[in-house]
């Protein structure tokens, strides 16, 4: 049996355009109704246009049919002249500028739809696959095509981002926002900047969520047009709570041609499917070792398994990636282990990768 709080903390996240404050917290969530597991309730809208409206209306129900719904009804109304004095007066209690959307120095919520940022997830079925060096070259080629991205380092336990990419400093903290690292024209945020030593981060679930939507809600994003999002291998917890907190993410599914790996990332695309988020495409990653001297490619891993999986998931091989990590040296002022230069042949790789997600999913 749903409860009203379980259905509350599931949207917990949305907030209201006008206010920037939670619709809950707002009270715009009335009447709520729960008979067997069909939902009924009133929400109070403080925008006209059907665009929003209907934007609204599907995150509440996906939201509420992941808390357990079945069935969902929901009612828009709009605002009253008396609920909008109420909440203003909230507004001014929590000393929050709002109505102005996201002009400068007001804080942007990534999470919520109106703000146009396309959420992509980079999954595998197994680890070690090459996940976070793809989503870090992507998110670096992005950046090297002019648009404003921002990297999620959503591997809380097996974080990897900061030291892949070079990353010595720790954010800053202004007011009570942090801001993230900018690396290679990428906005960087990961669990790593907040554990000292390299220490194991050993929290249990509910922790995990919380450090997620942290992420959201204390970081001061900006305006950006791709967040990607580089999640711990496997099907757990973690990948669960991101699917949930971003019904609008799409996926990037990352596989070796190995035919056992492509098997396990199966299962990586079937929960994006089950949670209905658009999978973009695969990456074949460690596909071939190319001779340096007569540049015959060996298939040491085997091949195949990225073109197999793309099939099963109906959708694309978007690249396939040789063996070889990148050529950089301690020297270097922008010294990095795992970011690919844009003149190599790995780094056209990415580029190509990055244009083809622009296509599939347009930043706004
Ligand atoms: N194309 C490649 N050629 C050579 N080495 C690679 C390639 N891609 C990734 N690697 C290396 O393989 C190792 C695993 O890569 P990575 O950490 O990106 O995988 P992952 O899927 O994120 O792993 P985890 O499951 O641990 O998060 C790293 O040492 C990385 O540098
Ligand atoms: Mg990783």
């Amino acid at each position: 049996m749903i409860t009203k709080e379980q259905l509350l903390e599931a949207i917990r996240d949305v907030l209201d355009p006008e206010y920037n404050l939670p619709l809950t917290e707002l009270n715009f969530i009335r009447d709520i109704v729960i008979k067997e597991e069909k939902i009924s309730a009133t929400v109070v809208v403080s925008r006209e246009d059907e665009a929003y409206r209907n934007q609204l209306q599907e995150r509440l129900a996906a939201a509420f049919r992941n808390a357990g719904a079945k069935d969902v009804h929901l009612r828009l109304r709009a605002i009253s002249d008396y609920e909008r004095n109420e909440a203003a007066r909230k507004l001014q209690e929590q000393g929050v500028s709002g109505g102005e959307g996201t002009a400068e120095g007001s804080a942007v919520n990534v999470l919520d739809p109106q703000s146009n940022v396309q959420f992509i997830a980079i999954a595998s079925g197994k680890g070690g696959v090459g996940k976070s060096t793809v989503t870090v070259n992507l998110a670096v080629a992005l950046a090297r095509l002019g648009k404003r991205v921002g990297l999620v380092d959503a591997d809380i336990y097996g974080f990897s981002v900061p030291d892949m990419m070079g990353i010595e400093e720790r954010p800053e903290v202004v007011g009570n926002r942090i801001i993230p690292v900018e690396r290679f024209g990428v906005k960087v945020i990961s669990m790593g900047f907040f554990v000292q030593d390299n220490t194991p981060v050993i929290w249990r679930g509910p922790m995990l969520g919380k450090m997620l939507r942290n992420f959201f809600h204390e970081v001061e994003w900006g305006e950006l047009d791709y967040i990607l999002l580089d999640l711990p291998p496997g099907t757990g917890d973690v990948a669960l709570d991101v699917h949930q907190m971003i019904p609008q993410s799409k996926e990037i599914i990352v596989t070796t041609p190995h035919a056992t790996a492509a098997f396990v990332a199966a299962r990586a695309g079937a929960m994006a499917l089950h949670t209905e988020h658009e999978i973009i495409g695969v990456v074949e990653n460690m596909s071939y070792y190319a001779c340096s001297k007569c540049g015959n490619k060996d298939y040491i891993f085997g091949r195949g398994g990225g073109a197999k999986l793309a099939e099963e998931l109906h959708t694309k091989l978007l690249a396939q990636i040789p063996l070889g990590v990148p050529d950089n040296h301690v020297a270097e002022p922008d010294y990095s282990p795992s970011v690919y230069k844009a003149d190599t042949e790995t780094g056209r790789i990415y580029l190509d990768v990055a244009r083809q997600l622009i296509d599939a999913a347009p930043a706004q």
